[in-house]
């Protein structure tokens, strides 16, 4: 009769909120969230983002302001994204001691010196064509590209950027950057590689909100979505090419790759929670749907507990705000 009813009861453990927070295994804290940013140069006042709400491309003129605004509300860390006025063919404004990107960084370390800045570390939002790198006709010249990134991380490195993050998807790009910061004497500047980057539509926000000019697609450089191996492959080439921090973008439908590199690697792990997935919970939650204070919580949770260490995501303001 006994043997009816099951010996082994995981419900003991759920019966009330003190047992429930005892045995909890995953917490993430606002010190694991990396807040992207956009800036905008040449603007007076902070332009709404539609397609992302909430967010904001920030007028470089307050930016000071708004990161001595997320330093008190908690925020450690911050990835730049700059909105340019100045395209051109190859993105050189990235590599211009006075550029978007060194002023950037510059003015985030001026402001908040303990701010740990990582400048992202591309093309797309300076070259006239939007692609990543050089475009020689159709396609994107590889190695033209990675003496230009190797350009653009010094520059990024004098300006006091502490981390330098490299988003364009080439091959040898760590190596590449490693080298031209070491021969520049930068050899404390750190490398968080985008190093597992897929080509996914998920991105697709963040097309409004950092402008960029493309037309077509990235899929000849960064991964197709479908491929697990590859992706693996892919982050560990980076660490033996000299990362020292790893990611995985996007961050919720890639939870298994995420997994896979935690297991195959000893570096830390960033995912980074993309636009289009803070677009899907934020109009859910807006339309009703969901609660999406919850929802945010419950995939950013997700993504720690599948084994990353960092989490880049456009929520962590309003986490700090709210309390996590
Ligand atoms: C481009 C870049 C993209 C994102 C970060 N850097 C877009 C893309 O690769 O098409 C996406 C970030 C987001 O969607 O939140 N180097
Ligand atoms: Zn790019």
């Amino acid at each position: 009769m006994s043997n009816l009813f099951p010996a082994v009861r995981p419900r003991r453990l759920r019966q009330n909120e003190s047992l429930r927070t005892l045995f909890q295994e995953t917490e993430f804290r606002l010190d694991d969230l990396i807040l992207p940013i956009f800036v905008e140069e040449g603007i007076d006042d902070f332009v709404p983002i539609s397609s992302m709400p909430g967010v904001n491309r920030i007028p470089e003129k307050m930016l000071a302001r708004e990161i001595e605004r997320y330093a008190r509300a908690g925020i450690r860390s911050v990835m730049t994204f700059g909105v340019s006025h100045h395209l051109d063919d190859v993105g050189s404004d990235t590599w211009s001691e006075n550029g978007l990107v060194a002023r950037m960084a510059r003015t985030c370390k001026d402001a908040v010196p303990e701010m740990v800045v990582m400048s992202d570390t591309c093309f797309c939002e300076y070259t006239s064509h939007g692609h990543c790198g050089v475009l020689h006709g159709r396609a994107v010249d590889n190695d033209a590209t990675l003496i230009n990134l190797g350009k653009q991380a010094v520059i990024a490195a004098a300006a006091g950027a502490d981390f330098i993050a490299p988003s364009a998807a080439m091959d040898g790009q760590v190596l590449a950057i490693r080298g031209a910061l070491d021969a520049a004497g930068f050899h404390d500047t750190a490398i968080m590689a985008y190093s597992t980057k897929f080509a996914s539509s998920l991105y697709g926000p963040f097309r409004e909100a950092g402008g960029t000019a493309l037309k077509g697609d990235r899929k000849a450089y960064q991964m197709n979505p479908m491929n697990r191996r590859e992706a693996v492959r892919e982050s560990l080439l980076d660490e033996q090419e000299g990362a020292d921090a790893l990611m995985v973008k996007p961050a919720g439908a890639y939870l298994d790759v995420i997994a896979d590199i935690r297991a195959a690697s000893r570096l830390p792990l960033a995912a980074y929670q993309v636009s289009g997935e803070y677009a899907m919970i934020k109009f859910a939650g807006l339309a009703g749907a969901i609660d999406e204070g919850r929802v945010a919580r419950e995939s950013i949770g997700a993504i720690k507990r599948a084994g990353a260490d960092l989490i880049l995501t456009y929520f962590a303001m309003d986490l700090a705000r709210d309390g996590i």
